[in-house]
């Protein structure tokens, strides 16, 4: 049975997965590297520096400390556009879901690789609806290892049998599998074939609670 339900936050609660996408197109664009949708969809809960590996696998041009200039200039730009974020940017369909498991006595947690986890949720107002936030400041090791949903898990009191992961990330879903959660993909993961249970729509959360 189902008692807890945790979100991924980037590209599930709120489309900020379009804001990486802008940061890191700008860097990627000024060194001259390729950067396009189809790889940004593989930075999908990949921790900040791991996403830079990434998008510089074709050159060894870059050394350490290029890469941390890189890393924190990005984070610069990103924490720049999340600046501009408001409740608005968050769909109904996500409050109604949010608001509907709430009063159904589910507990919710946020799963998230990102560091900026805290200020999205001070930005989008959304900090009160979640029992535990589990993110980028509390872990060693990012999806698809299952660090942060376990951690989320016990947050919440539950064991990771008890509790649904939603995710838009293929390496979400994998953390959620590896942990031992009921894994749902949406988004991006909608296509997922790993993933227990595909959605089209967060409505459909509140099929399994
Ligand atoms: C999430 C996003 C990733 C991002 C990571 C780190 O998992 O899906 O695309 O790289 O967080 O985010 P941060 O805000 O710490 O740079
Ligand atoms: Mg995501």
């Amino acid at each position: 049975m189902i008692k807890g339900v945790i979100f991924d936050l980037d590209g599930v609660i709120v489309h900020t997965d379009e804001m990486h996408y802008q940061a890191w197109k700008r860097i990627a664009d000024r060194i001259g590297v390729e950067f396009n949708r189809e790889i940004n969809n593989r930075l999908r809960g990949v921790s900040r520096m791991e996403s830079l590996n990434i998008i510089l696998e074709s050159t060894h041009a870059f050394s350490d400390e290029d890469k941390q200039r890189l890393a924190d200039e990005k984070n610069a730009i990103y924490r720049q556009l999340l600046s501009a974020l408001t409740q608005n940017d968050v769909s109904g369909a996500v409050l109604q879901a949010l608001n509907e498991l709430r009063s159904r006595r589910v507990k919710l947690a946020i799963g998230s690789s990102s560091k900026n986890a805290g200020f999205i949720l001070a930005q989008i107002e959304l900090t009160e609806y979640f029992d535990a936030i589990s993110d980028g400041n509390n872990i060693s090791r990012s999806k698809p290892d299952p660090e942060v949903f376990l951690i989320a898990a016990e947050y919440l009191g539950l064991a990771p049998a008890e509790c649904a992961v939603v995710e838009d990330a293929c390496a979400g879903i994998d953390a959620a599998r590896a942990g031992g959660f009921y894994s749902v993909g949406i988004g991006d993961a909608s296509g997922y074939d790993r993933a227990d249970m595909r959605i089209g729509s967060i409505a459909e959360v509140l099929k399994i609670v």
